[in-house]
């Protein structure tokens, strides 16, 4: 496995907080004088990997004897909104996993209607069912098998999916296994410079067409910029809207005592960072507001997210709960594929999202991308491209946290 240099950037506005704290330019800027910097000095041999406690469920889930403990080893790395991994995995009836999506570890303001935590349940289904494989199993899955949750509303503890394991242990493997634990979204700069293989462009295309959905890669400047400016006013409106940063500020975990006990959300490590929150220079509690010198420096940390080889995207027909579980499912598979490819991808989530503020970016890029007319929702949309920088992986509650027994 890779060494990892130093701890995940973290996902939406958030991103931002640890920015603007990591700008060495305004750190000096902002302490001014000789106090509060010598108050922040014996952090500065400090490291920003993350505690192994945190990032241990990546090291080996192999090691796992029991066929359904190996399974959710694997399956609970899964790519998931704001690293929530709101996941229970229910064991009391032999030979099945009941997942349920748990209730105290959804996303009310940038996922109202509980859309992209479902997608990353389907990421989760995928990665036990690959898992399985490994193992020669075969899995029926078996969804909602309470009802689909209303349009609307994800009730809390919502029962997404029964996995039903076979008998029999003839199930071939699937290649994607190895890329499990090497799969991780890399928040840095993408060079820009670098075409994306036409294999990968196909076998995309491939995963989603069969499971009923479609995907597409917006790559060239004709293409990319539209796209460029949907997302960074999406991201803006996410930012000075005092819910949703807010969501995303009591969702962060500052310095490694906090991440090890809680090894979920948005992981702020540097020792910057962390100096400036011990001297009570960074407040993630300020909302950034529209004119402000606050606002611009969020803003500035966007730009390297403007970089990419090209912009992936999901689409489904219709916009189902199962559809949004398949989303999911086809999601983790493209991550793998590029994964295997030497190839990264971060989703930009922020125009997708619908809360009512976002309306007029979730309409414009609906339509950029030509899904107005036949009707598709757009479920995922990613920069895809060769990171600058190799990053580790991002901290992961353990198995034993998500079992119900
Ligand atoms: C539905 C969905 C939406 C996501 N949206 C964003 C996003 O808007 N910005 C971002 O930085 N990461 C986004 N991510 C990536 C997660 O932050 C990431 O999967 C999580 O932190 C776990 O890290 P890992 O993928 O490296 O294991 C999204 C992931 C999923 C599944």
């Amino acid at each position: 496995m890779e060494k990892k240099k130093s701890a995940n950037t973290p996902a939406g506005p958030a991103q931002s907080f640890a920015a603007v704290a990591s700008s060495r330019r305004h750190f000096i800027g902002l302490v001014g004088g000789g106090a509060v910097l010598a108050a922040a000095v014996p952090l500065a041999g400090c490291t920003a990997d993350l505690p192994e406690a945190a990032v241990q469920p990546w090291r080996n889930p192999d090691r796992e004897t029991d066929i359904r403990r190996f399974m959710l080893a694997h399956a609970l790395l899964a790519p998931n909104p704001h690293n929530r991994q709101p996941w229970i995995a229910d064991l009391r009836e032999a030979g099945r996993i009941h997942l349920i999506c748990d209730g105290e570890r959804l996303l009310p303001e940038t996922d109202p209607v509980g859309r992209q935590v479902l997608i990353g349940c389907g990421a989760f289904v995928e990665l036990a069912v690959i898992a399985a494989a490994q193992r020669g199993v075969a899995v029926k899955v078996e969804l909602f098998p309470g009802g689909a949750p209303a349009d609307l509303q994800l009730p809390k503890d919502s029962r997404v999916a029964t996995l039903i394991l076979g008998e029999s242990a003839s199930t071939p493997a699937d290649p994607l296994f190895a890329q499990i634990v090497l799969r991780h979204t890399r928040k840095t700069a993408y060079a820009s410079d670098r075409a994306l293989p036409d294999t990968l462009l196909s076998s995309w295309a491939e995963t989603a067409t069969r499971l009923g959905l479609r995907s597409g890669v917006a790559a060239g400047a004709a293409a990319m910029d539209p796209i460029r400016r949907i997302a960074r006013e999406a991201y803006e409106i996410e930012a000075t809207t005092a819910n949703t940063w807010l969501e995303s500020a009591r969702l962060m975990r500052i310095g490694p005592g906090a991440i090890a006990a809680n090894p979920d959300g948005i992981s702020l490590n540097s020792p910057l960072v962390r100096a400036l929150h011990a001297v009570g220079l960074f407040d993630p509690m300020e909302v950034p507001v529209r004119g402000s010198k606050s606002l611009e420096r969020v803003m500035e940390r966007w730009v390297p997210f403007e970089t990419a080889s090209g912009f992936f995207w999901l689409a489904s027909p219709g916009n189902t709960r199962p559809m949004q579980v398949a989303a999911g499912r086809v999601y983790v598979r493209s991550h793998l594929l590029a994964t295997a490819a030497g190839v990264d991808m971060h989703p930009l989530s922020q125009a997708l999202q619908e809360f009512p503020e976002m309306r007029g970016p979730y309409e414009a890029i609906h339509k950029t991308l030509g899904l107005t007319g036949s009707g598709e929702t757009l479920q995922m949309l990613s920069r895809v491209g060769f990171a600058v920088e190799q990053r580790g992986p991002s901290p992961r509650r353990s198995l034993g946290s998500i079992l119900r027994t």
